[in-house]
């Protein structure tokens, strides 16, 4: 196909946009869009955005001010820019993005995207912005163009199996900019992640917004867990590493537990977000478990794989949030000992139930908590790197590090590494016996295998 048009895609948010955006620029490429990493270059500027805290929202808004001037630089040139909004702001908040800014030419939300190249027909030949956020039933991923088996730029792809959220947690935009929880078929997965091995993927990390809430059909059109998937997916010959995200506690079933357990390609690593460590503001904030629960789910999964890696989401000053709850949540970080963690200032989101509840925190009671929670935090995660000092562990190799003569890469428990490496080994698993710990990474050297 002849590229004549340039397409930037700038990415927002969560893993699911990244794999959002790949779509996009393989589907454009069909159209005759080839990528260009220089803003001002392109004809097309897509920015596919994030809606969960303010300030993800309000990083659109000021890149869409620097784009109007590159608009507004390039008419004066006789050239022509179209600007996009995708993402769960396009969803989110639709018409009111181009009454603030009426440059931009096509608004179109997360479950549109099969529709990019005839709306940007159309917008182009009816002289007129276009918003386009319904929820079509879930003909996404079917309309999508099959995903061309070409040579992977990683050996490490994400693969959305999953998309939506019926939870409703109070804090929470997801439901309303991703809408109901849906699923993609085994067959479809497996066909997708077959393209990719054969491209040269060797690691494959599924994503959903509640993935372990992941209920496909099978071939028979029998439902299909997400560890049925993940079983079926590890009979594919080169694909060596399977990981999940994001978990949600409510839906770490027995069967994925298990399948932790038996499953050598699925990853030691679970990223199992608990929020908050009190009782009452994980009712509040209608996450359907408790403390206990999350700990006893903990135990269970630990128990099935000893050396499992947790990494976790945490929020600090959701409405009412008193001291002493407070230090539930850093009772549960220094109990669990995670290997990571997000960690968030709650962020009111218009709509949203929390936004309106009482007992709203000031700005520095949430960044004093966060600074606390951060350095309890900081330990932890050193203290788990320092543990990986003397052990030799299978690295998967990603790319060529900035500094000449080194690769990096990562362990099952997802710890960069970097050795001094030939660049032509990325691409494999070999063993590193690991020297060193810094604060964010490792460094070894190659291990006889
Ligand atoms: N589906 C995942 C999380 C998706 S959003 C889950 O249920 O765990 C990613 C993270 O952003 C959440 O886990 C939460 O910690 C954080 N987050 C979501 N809304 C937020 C808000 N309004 N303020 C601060 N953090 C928020
Ligand atoms: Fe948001 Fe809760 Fe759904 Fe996660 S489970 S996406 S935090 S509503
Ligand atoms: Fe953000 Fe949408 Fe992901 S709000 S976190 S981009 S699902």
């Amino acid at each position: 196909m002849r590229q004549n048009k340039s397409v930037y895609i700038k990415t927002f948010g969560c893993q699911m946009n990244v794999y959002d955006s790949e779509r996009m620029g393989e589907s454009l490429a069909e159209a005759g869009y080839g990528t260009t990493e220089d803003m001002a270059a392109a004809d097309l500027i897509i920015l596919n955005t994030c809606h969960i805290r303010e300030k993800a929202d309000d990083k659109v808004y000021s890149d869409l001010g620097r784009i109007r001037e590159i608009k507004d630089q390039r008419r004066s040139e006789g050239l022509e820019t179209v600007v996009t909004v995708a993402g769960c702001v396009a969803q989110a908040e639709g018409s009111e993005i181009i009454a603030r800014a009426p440059f931009v030419d096509l608004v179109v939300g997360p479950q549109s995207y099969h529709k990019l190249p005839d709306l940007l027909f159309r917008a182009k030949s009816e002289h007129r912005r276009l918003v386009e956020t319904s929820f079509p039933e879930n003909e996404k991923f079917a309309q999508l163009p099959e995903r061309p088996a070409r040579q992977a730029r990683s050996a490490s792809a994400f693969l959305t199996v999953q998309e939506g959220c019926d939870k409703f947690c109070t804090f929470c935009v997801v439901p309303y900019t991703r809408g109901a929880e849906y699923s993609r078929s085994v067959s479809d997965v497996v066909a997708e992640a077959q393209r990719l091995v054969a491209g040269g993927v060797r690691e494959i990390t599924l994503l959903g917004q509640n993935v372990n809430a992941y209920h496909g059909t099978d071939g028979a059109g029998a439902p299909a867990t997400l560890a049925g998937l993940v079983r079926r997916l590890a009979e594919i010959e080169g694909l060596e590493r399977i990981r999940y995200t994001t978990s949600h506690p409510r839906d770490m079933n027995d069967d994925l537990i298990r399948a932790h357990a038996e499953v050598g390609k699925l990853m030691p690593y679970l990223h199992l977000p608990f929020q908050a460590g009190a009782d009452r503001i994980l009712a509040a904030m209608n996450r359907k478990h408790t403390a206990a629960g999350y700990r006893a789910i903990v135990k269970r999964i630990r128990d099935a794989r000893p050396d499992l890696a947790l990494s976790t989401d945490i929020i600090v000053g959701f409405p009412g949030e008193s001291e002493d709850e407070f230090a539930e949540t850093l009772g549960m970080v220094r109990e669990v000992g995670f290997a990571a963690a997000y960690t968030f200032k709650y962020s009111p989101r218009p709509g949203t139930p929390a936004a309106t509840m009482d007992g709203q925190l000031d700005e520095e009671v949430k960044i004093e908590r966060l600074a606390r929670l951060q350095e309890v935090l900081e330990a932890a995660h050193e203290a788990f790197n320092a543990r990986a000092v003397g052990q030799t562990l299978p690295v998967l190799f990603e790319r060529p590090a900035r500094q000449d003569g080194q690769i990096v890469g990562r362990t099952p428990y997802l710890q960069h590494v970097s050795v001094k490496g030939d660049p032509a080994l990325v691409g494999q698993i070999l063993p590193v016996e690991i020297l060193a710990a810094q604060p964010y990474s490792l460094s070894g050297s190659l291990a006889a295998a």
